[in-house]
């Protein structure tokens, strides 16, 4: 049964698949809206979530099938001390593929060990959210045009920053992507993504702690918000919260053709004058991730059948 825990779990053909086919249903959607009639997605998620639950419900509403789950899980038995795998056991007699979110690094993976259907991973903890990095991609190559030969920064909470780590493993594979990492010393990145990946693969890289510095040369700026829900100290979180604000000033040493991405939720690390400007791409970024879910719908659904 194939499932989608890691970006790494698709290959970079697979991916560009993905991108071709969500890019064709943006252009022709009359031709996917039955696609998935009598099929059931199970959005199950324990922890909060607007895009990206809603966007799995909307992506699989639009093929033709239909939507259960929890939002939260204080209204599922998990309340009472089921565990995910006897959720998820349960949940597959009911649906024909699960996405799953969790606070707890590796409980999507532990979901996949335990289903008959395809489990799609939401969000584990600070580590992964392979489906917000598709968006990611898929909303590169449209502003951009391509995935290739590209100055990425990623700012604000690396450490934390479970789309950053996604985004960086799959940019990795594409060439010409050097990538500019800034955030303060407490929240720089994991040490497996830069022994193990950044290293490993010789993909050129810097790391700093100035926005201010770095912005005139980035193609795209991937911005993230400062994840308060993983310090364990609050007085940390409050001292790191504002490290970076991008305001009008700083984006007026920005390239022209430069474009701004963020996984949102936004807290205050854009603001809010900047959202008109063609370079704010970020709510352009949320509709194409319905796109990119309903492609993995298919593909995941359709490998299931074989
Ligand atoms: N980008 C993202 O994961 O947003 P939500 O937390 O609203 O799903």
């Amino acid at each position: 049964m194939r499932h989608l825990i890691d970006i790494s779990d698709l290959t970079r053909d697979e991916t560009n698949e993905l991108i071709e086919t969500a890019s064709d249903i943006i252009v022709n959607p009359d031709n996917y809206t039955n696609k998935c009639s009598r099929k059931k997605i199970a959005t199950l998620f324990y922890e909060p979530s607007t895009r990206t639950r809603l966007s799995f419900e909307s992506a699989m509403l639009d093929l033709g099938g239909s939507v259960i789950g929890f939002s939260s899980a204080q209204y599922s038995s998990v309340s009472k001390g089921e565990s995910v795998a006897d959720t998820v056991r349960t949940v597959s007699c009911f649906a024909d593929i699960i996405a799953i979110r969790h606070p707890k690094e590796g409980a999507a993976l532990v979901a996949a060990m335990n289903s008959p259907v395809p489990v799609i991973n939401a969000g584990d903890g600070g580590h992964n959210h392979p489906t917000q990095t598709l968006t990611d991609l898929l909303t590169i190559v449209r502003e951009k045009g391509r995935l290739t030969d590209l100055t990425i920064g990623c700012c604000g909470d690396l450490k934390f920053g479970r789309t950053v780590h996604s985004l960086i493993t799959a940019m990795a594979r594409y060439s010409g992507v050097r990538f500019v990492l800034i955030s303060p010393d407490e929240l720089v990145i994991p040490e497996y993504l830069r022994n193990g990946v950044l290293k490993r693969e010789n993909i050129p890289y810097v790391e700093t702690r100035s926005l201010d510095e770095s912005i005139a040369e980035l193609d795209i700026l991937y911005m993230t918000r400062v994840q308060k829900e993983r310090f364990f100290n609050e007085a940390d979180y409050v001292r790191l919260k504002d490290s970076y604000i991008l305001t009008p000033d700083k984006l007026a040493h920005a390239k022209s053709d430069m474009r701004i991405l963020h996984p949102l939720p936004r807290v205050n690390e854009i603001s809010t004058a900047i959202d008109y400007d063609p370079r704010a791409a970020y709510f352009r970024q949320v509709r194409y991730g319905k796109f990119i879910r309903m492609a993995l719908i298919l593909k995941l659904l359709e490998e299931a059948e074989e």
